[in-house]
């Protein structure tokens, strides 16, 4: 089995908290349950509205996560300056707008290269890694190995959207060949958005993509089954893929 990293999103616990304002449930509970069922990575997305994640979950896990601490966010000077203080493991880049339901699509870093490289600088020399969230576009993938980034974490909502085969045969394939890519001029390569357990095989088994971040499928499952287990079988369901 060729070996890969499972992050597991966190939001949702917090979006379930926020909803009425109360202590729970807590993300930073629902973390330690993951890491229990074999999670590799925790990651959490600060939103500048704060919509889910506040500022003290990041606080609380960078103290109390045991694994990697991911934590998305958008390329601003506040942010840039909170993950600098607080050094999360790896900061993955994302596009953010205040009316989106969730992030809907990959970073434009072709039309700002100088943006990206000024900010991915920054943080590598704060001693965190930078992934870029993007499309599975060529274009895409060059503009973030010339930007310096350590890694791109390919969008996989448009091949998990598809509703016909053939728009789900033309989306794999983009995947596989922004992978292959990747591995190509040696980018690390990760994957993730709206990945479950019904959809994720075909994009696990692309073995170039090392690290999945899933977390919407994982606490709706983890409703019913608990935290630990419905990590656990994603878990599984991935690694049978890579076989
Ligand atoms: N990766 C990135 C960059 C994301 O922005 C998100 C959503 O926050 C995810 C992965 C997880 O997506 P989902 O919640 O659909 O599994």
């Amino acid at each position: 089995m060729k070996e890969f990293t499972l992050g597991i999103n966190v939001d949702h616990v917090a979006t379930l908290r926020q909803a009425r304002g109360t202590t729970y449930p807590d993300p930073v509970t629902a973390a330690l349950q993951a890491e229990l069922g074999g999670a590799d990575q925790i990651t959490i997305h600060l939103r500048e509205d704060r919509r889910h994640i506040q500022d003290r979950d990041l606080r609380i896990m960078r103290a109390t996560v045991q694994t990697r601490l991911n934590l998305e966010m958008a390329a601003t000077k506040e942010m840039t300056k909170i993950a600098f203080e607080c050094k999360p493991d790896m900061v993955t880049l994302v596009p953010e707008k205040r009316e989106e339901l969730t992030t809907e699509g990959g970073l434009d870093v072709a039309l700002n290269r100088e943006l990206y490289k000024e900010q991915i600088r920054f943080l590598q020399d704060g001693d965190i890694k930078v992934s870029l969230f993007i499309d599975p576009d060529l274009d895409q993938i060059r503009a973030a190995h010339k930007a310096g980034a350590d890694a791109v974490e390919l969008h996989t909502g448009s091949f998990c959207d598809a509703r016909s085969p053939a728009v789900y045969e033309k989306e794999l394939q983009r995947l596989l060949d922004a992978a292959k890519t990747c591995a190509k001029i040696g980018l690390a390569t990760y994957g993730g958005h709206g990945l479950n357990l019904q959809n994720v095989a075909p994009v696990a088994s692309i073995l170039e993509i090392t690290e999945f971040n899933i977390g919407h499928s994982i606490v709706g499952h983890a409703v019913f089954v608990g935290m630990k287990d419905a990590v656990a079988e994603m878990k599984r369901a991935i690694a049978a893929a890579r076989n």
